[in-house]
């Protein structure tokens, strides 16, 4: 018989308390039970990113969470992002380099984004720059390696890592 458990959790800056399945995942709890339908499944199993969600500052696969371990935490979606009226400086970017075509990924490509600039603003090498300083300059192949996990089926790479760098450089 599936067990139930009860878990409570900020998604978006809304406290949220659900019941669940111990076996549902993050991204199921908030496709499903919370109806936050940003966040994509692609693979379902770690592999495309398009399920990525910033919990408590940091990127992960919700596809590989499951939501009873999130207790507590800060849970940030694309919704908590930005709004059709108000874009985020990254969606507005997106738009602006064309960094989508079918846009299945995008949601995950800027959450993704989202957090690299604040792992370089707070000096998180990536395997790029492992043994460098932090720095504040980067290139995009740094970009390219830090958002390595988020799988465009379109290729549109060269857009995204364009439309990214655009933000990095404001934001540096
Ligand atoms: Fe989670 Fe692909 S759906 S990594
Ligand atoms: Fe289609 Fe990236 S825009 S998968």
């Amino acid at each position: 018989a599936p067990s139930i458990m009860t878990v409570s959790f900020t998604v978006n800056g809304q406290r949220q308390t659900l019941e669940l399945d111990t076996r549902t995942t993050l991204l199921d709890a908030l496709r499903e039970h919370l109806k936050l339908t940003g966040s994509k499944k692609g693979c379902d199993h770690g592999q495309c990113g398009a399920c990525t969600v910033i919990v408590d500052g940091r990127r992960i696969n919700s596809c590989l969470s499951l939501a009873v371990m999130h207790e507590g935490d800060e849970v940030t979606t694309i919704e908590g992002l930005g709004t059709p009226e108000k874009l985020h400086p990254l969606q507005a970017a997106f738009v602006k380099h064309d960094g989508y075509q079918c846009g299945y990924c995008t949601p995950g490509q800027i959450c993704s984004a989202k957090a690299v600039l604040d792992e370089i603003k707070a000096g998180v090498p990536s395997h790029v720059t492992a043994d460098l300083n932090a720095r504040i300059q980067f290139s995009e192949d740094e970009l390219r390696e830090r958002m390595s996990g988020n799988i465009c089926r379109c290729g549109a790479y060269s857009n995204i890592v364009e439309a990214v760098a655009e933000v990095a450089g404001k934001s540096a």
